[in-house]
């Protein structure tokens, strides 16, 4: 079991999955960050988010959804959660099999959107995710079973979600690449696209890190955290169901009641973080961006009476940015710092502070672009700065590792 001490599982740095957090570390900065960094310095020129290769942003989004981000949570929660319960650990070859199909599925993606475009290398691309999850949900479900604790609806509702936006995004990708012209194509991204980003970033990413620090909180038990389960898991279902009825039917009136799903995602989350008050910089700093991202969402009606902008990307794309790399990529980076902090992992180093700059400014610069062609010079800028804090952040954390093998042969 593990040891709990000032909120803090001391002994955790025994059970960080190596693999995992290379496969992971390498796929963020070589198609999140850096490529990241390349599409925002295409928009130079053209200064229209909308000209960008789609099935290029959309490998991105995979590879850091998939690669990035799922990477993490089932390499953090397949070995972490047979500590925290005290049963046996889950056989390396079973880790090591997730890590190859997650492997084999982002590069599939990348081939089959940006090398070879065709719906074989896609299908299998995007198949090779789904086993991956279903491996990993194999493995995990019978803990969950064999066990109880205050974080269990919150761990279904990410592995839930984790697993339906796998097999979602089978079928939605396949269907672009049998699209047939921009017609066809528009009209599958503009109905399906959103409900799958709210599964992988409110259903996975959000419950998986609420539910690993109501881990890490021991003795938490409150009803209002199982209303604040309660409250989200409405607003998810509410914001996607809503959001598909809209879209199928074309009625306005329908999407009138989705700032309702948006405003439940809110009270939920501020109900979960006042009635846990998360400790460390990194929690708070990450839960922050949920929250302001949450509050974009909230008022993206009055952005678009505003700037006349029936649909913007910008603004949803800082919103997405906002969610993705200010709340999910930095709580992930805070479990890690978190399960290292024993070896020596310093909290306030400079990466931490390049990571928020450079997502302040792409949120910012992003929403400027509505408004202004100067936020289209500046924001690869900011890129760039993810990009350093990103590379920082794997160096610092490289050492805990060299550390802790130079500790095990000593
Ligand atoms: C770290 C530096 C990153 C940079 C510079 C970057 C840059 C970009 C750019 C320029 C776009 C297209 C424009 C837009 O829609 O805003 C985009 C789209 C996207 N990014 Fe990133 N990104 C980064 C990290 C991440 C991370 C960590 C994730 C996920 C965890 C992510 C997920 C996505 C998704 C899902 C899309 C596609 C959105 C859609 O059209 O549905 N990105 N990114």
């Amino acid at each position: 079991m593990l040891e709990e001490k000032n909120g803090k599982v001391m002994q955790s740095s025994k059970i960080f999955p190596t693999p995992f957090f290379l496969a992971a570390a390498f796929i963020m900065i070589i198609f999140g960050a850096s490529w990241g960094t390349m599409f925002l310095w295409q928009l130079r020129g053209v200064e229209n988010f909308t000209s960008l290769n789609l099935f290029a942003i959309n490998a991105h989004g995979q590879a850091q959804i998939y690669g990035w981000v799922g990477l993490m949570i089932m390499g953090i929660f397949s070995s972490f959660l047979p500590k925290y319960f005290g049963k046996d650990p889950i056989d390396s070859y079973w880790q090591y099999l997730m890590i190859g199909f997650m492997l084999l599925g982002v590069t599939m993606n990348l081939v089959s959107s940006i090398g070879l475009p065709s719906l074989f290398y896609a299908n299998l691309g995007n198949g090779a995710i789904v086993i991956s999850v279903l491996i990993f949900l194999a493995n995990v479900t019978p803990l969950l079973f064999a066990t109880k604790s205050p974080a269990h609806l919150f761990l279904y509702t990410a592995f839930f979600s984790f697993v339906l936006s796998a097999l979602y995004s089978f079928w939605h990708h396949g269907k672009t690449f049998l699209a047939v012209g921009e017609k066809a194509l528009l009209a599958q991204v503009a109905t399906y696209q959103a409900p799958l980003r709210d599964l992988q970033v409110h259903g996975t990413a959000l419950f998986a890190v609420f539910a690993f620090l109501l881990c890490i909180h021991r003795n938490a038990k409150s009803r209002r955290l199982n209303l604040s389960w309660v409250l989200l898991t409405c607003a998810l279902v509410g914001e996607i169901s809503l959001f598909l009825a809209y879209r199928v039917s074309q009625n306005h009136v329908i999407a009138a009641f989705l700032p309702l799903a948006w405003i439940l995602l809110f009270v939920g989350t501020l109900l979960f973080v006042l009635e846990l008050k998360p400790v460390g910089m990194f929690f708070r700093t990450a839960l922050a961006w949920l929250i302001l991202s949450e509050l974009m969402l909230m008022i993206l009606p009055l952005y678009g009476y505003f700037s006349h902008i029936p649909f913007s990307h910008a603004y949803y794309g800082a919103i997405r940015h906002a969610a993705t790399v200010g709340f999910a990529s930095l709580s992930l980076i805070g479990i890690t710092v978190h399960l290292y902090y024993p070896m020596g992992v310093s909290q306030f180093s400079g990466w931490f502070f390049l990571l928020n700059i450079g997502c302040f400014f792409r949120v910012v610069l992003q929403i400027l672009t509505d408004w202004h062609p100067i936020g289209f010079s500046y924001i690869a800028m900011s890129g760039m700065i993810e990009m350093v804090g990103v590379g920082l952040w794997c160096v610092e954390v490289f050492k805990g590792f060299a550390l802790k093998a130079r500790r095990v042969v000593s």
